[in-house]
Order: C-alpha cells, then sequence, then structure tokens
C-alpha cells in the first residue's frame, strides 16, 4: 500500500491508478466501521481497480469549542488496518495543503444542514462538504463510499453530488455496531467505563421506537415521544436531540408513510454520540428485516 502525503504525488498516482477508483474518506481512529467501507470499496472495483482511503482530521468541520485538537491520531494502526482491507493508497495531506492560509471557498449545502447536527454544530457540515468537494476533486474517484452511521452527513453528500453534477457514486454502508449494539465511533474512546456500560441503551432505544413502528404505531409524536422518554432515562446523558424524519428530504412527517430514519444524538460528559436506525411505514416491514 502506498503512502501519499502531498498533492503532487497524488496526482502522480493518480495517474497511474487502474479504474474503477474507489474512494473513502475518513479522519483515521480507524475501527471496524471504516473497515467494512474498505471492504465494500473493494467489492466494488474488483481487484483490478483501485481503493483510495484518506486519512485527514478535517479542521474546518469542528467548531470553536470542539474536539479537534484532542480528536484521537492513531496513523501507524490506521495504515496496518488499510493494509489489511486492501488499501492500494493511503492519503495523508497536512492542513496547509488543504487548506491555503487565504482560503475562501466554500461548499454550503442549505436545506438538508439545516436541522440535527446542523443545529447543534454550526458551521460542521459546510466544512464537511468542502473538505469532500476537494478531496473528490483531487481523487476523482468513480465510487465514494459512506457510512450510514452518519446519516444526514450521506444525505448532504448525496445532494451536493447531485446538486453539482459531480461524476460520482455516492455508495452506502450499513452502520457497524458492537455486539453491545453500541454504533462504532472514533469517540467511543472518549467515553469513561460508566458511561461506555450505559451508551448501548442508545441502540436500545432507536430499536424499540422501531419495533413499536412495526407494531402498526405511524404518529411521529408518539414514536418521538417513546424513543425521548428511553433515551432521558439513559443515566449521566442528555439528548441533543432525537427526531423521526424522512431518510432522504430529512423532514419531519405528521404520520410514517415512507421510509424514515430515528435519528438522535446524546451527549455524555467525555462525549457526544450520535446514531440513526430505520423506521418503516407498516406496509414494509414484511419485504424488510430489520438490521
Ligand atoms: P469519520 O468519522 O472518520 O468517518 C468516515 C466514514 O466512516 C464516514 O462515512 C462514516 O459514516 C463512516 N463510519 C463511521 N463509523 C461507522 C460505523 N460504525 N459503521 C459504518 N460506517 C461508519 O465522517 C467523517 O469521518 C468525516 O466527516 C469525513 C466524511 C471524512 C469528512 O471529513
Amino acid at each position: 500500500m502506498k503512502q501519499i502525503h502531498t498533492i503532487p504525488a497524488l496526482r502522480a498516482f493518480r495517474k497511474q491508478a487502474s479504474h474503477p477508483i474507489a474512494f473513502v474518506p475518513t479522519m483515521g481512529a480507524l475501527h471496524i466501521g471504516h473497515a467494512a467501507l474498505l471492504d465494500h470499496a473493494r467489492k466494488l472495483v474488483g481487484n483490478r481497480g483501485t481503493v483510495i482511503v484518506s486519512i485527514f482530521v478535517n479542521p474546518t468541520q469542528f467548531g470553536p469549542n470542539e474536539d479537534y485538537l484532542k480528536y484521537p491520531r492513531t496513523p501507524d494502526e490506521d495504515l496496518a488496518l488499510c493494509r489489511q482491507h486492501h488499501a492500494d493508497a493511503a492519503f495523508l495531506p497536512d492542513v496547509a495543503s488543504i487548506y491555503e492560509p487565504d482560503a475562501s471557498t466554500y461548499v454550503e449545502e442549505t436545506s438538508l444542514s439545516a436541522g440535527f447536527c446542523g443545529a447543534s454544530r454550526p458551521g460542521h457540515f459546510r466544512g464537511v462538504a468542502t473538505v469532500v468537494v476537494k478531496l473528490f476533486n483531487l481523487i476523482q474517484p468513480d465510487f465514494a463510499i459512506f457510512g450510514e452511521k452518519d446519516w444526514q452527513q450521506l444525505t448532504i453528500i448525496r445532494r451536493v453530488v447531485r446538486d453539482l453534477f459531480l461524476p460520482i457514486r455516492i455508495e452506502a454502508v450499513p452502520t457497524v455496531r458492537e455486539p453491545d449494539g453500541l454504533a462504532c465511533s472514533s469517540r467511543n474512546r472518549y467515553l469513561s467505563p460508566s458511561e461506555r456500560a450505559a451508551a448501548p441503551a442508545i441502540y436500545k432505544a432507536l430499536s424499540e421506537t422501531a419495533a413499536l413502528a412495526a407494531n402498526g404505531e405511524t404518529s411521529t409524536a408518539i414514536l418521538r415521544n417513546h424513543l425521548l422518554n428511553l433515551l432521558n432515562a439513559i443515566p449521566n446523558a442528555s439528548t441533543d436531540y432525537a427526531e423521526i424524519a424522512d431518510e432522504q428530504t430529512l423532514q419531519v412527517p405528521d404520520h410514517i408513510l415512507r421510509p424514515a430514519r430515528a435519528l438522535v444524538a446524546v451527549r455524555f460528559p467525555s462525549a457526544r454520540l450520535i446514531d440513526n436506525f430505520p423506521i418503516l411505514p407498516p406496509q414494509s416491514h414484511s419485504r424488510h428485516s430489520s438490521p
């Protein structure tokens, strides 16, 4: 696996890389969720195609009081995981090569970004969309792979790609979870032992809410209340948001008539965790097995 640190080296690699090219953007501190994205990338392009992973903690998606400086950086372990999962190249640029000191161009999606994490983290999705489009322009992949774990991010990236006519197919990979249901996340390592013990209750709350919908409840208000009550009972945690939204438009309907997602953010003293889960209208349950 090639390690690439500069843009000229990336361009040179890109020029001779065999197609199709699949790209997996990450911020490092890689775990089995990221590994699933790399495996999906490899499956898409086969042994003759090229898988490129980026590892870049993107400063513009962190708010001034967020964890940019303490975000875990584990490059050696990350490179080992990328190698094990058959990436062809890992791109690890420094901040100065992605952002010129006087950079003044940003990509902003203005509708899907408004609520949920966009409301609690102003500017976050502008930073995400900007860095992802920069990386897309540098790598020019045929496919880019994102996790369902960050559902709002996924819908925003699909919208940006559509609106800006980017010739890239976005592929989504289902959320990878720990055996107790907690969604794998680079930020899980911030959790204290007691927070870690409490955190699987997020998944339980989501799956119980999905079960209520599976049993015929379609009122978003009732489903949301149920979810909120369960989340509010988690010791030492506060609910940042808990909503049930259309899976594509992220609008909150009165009733579940189309596939929806329960979207939550829960704040523990040591970390803010997000998760989401499908909430299907009654007629779909026979066709979909729950994840
Ligand atoms: P990061 O949090 O490192 O996540 C990189 C990719 O891995 C994202 O597409 C995310 O959804 C996916 N991922 C994380 N945890 C996952 C899990 N448990 N199961 C499945 N996929 C998972 O998301 C970012 O970085 C950044 O915002 C980025 C897109 C790289 C832009 O900086």
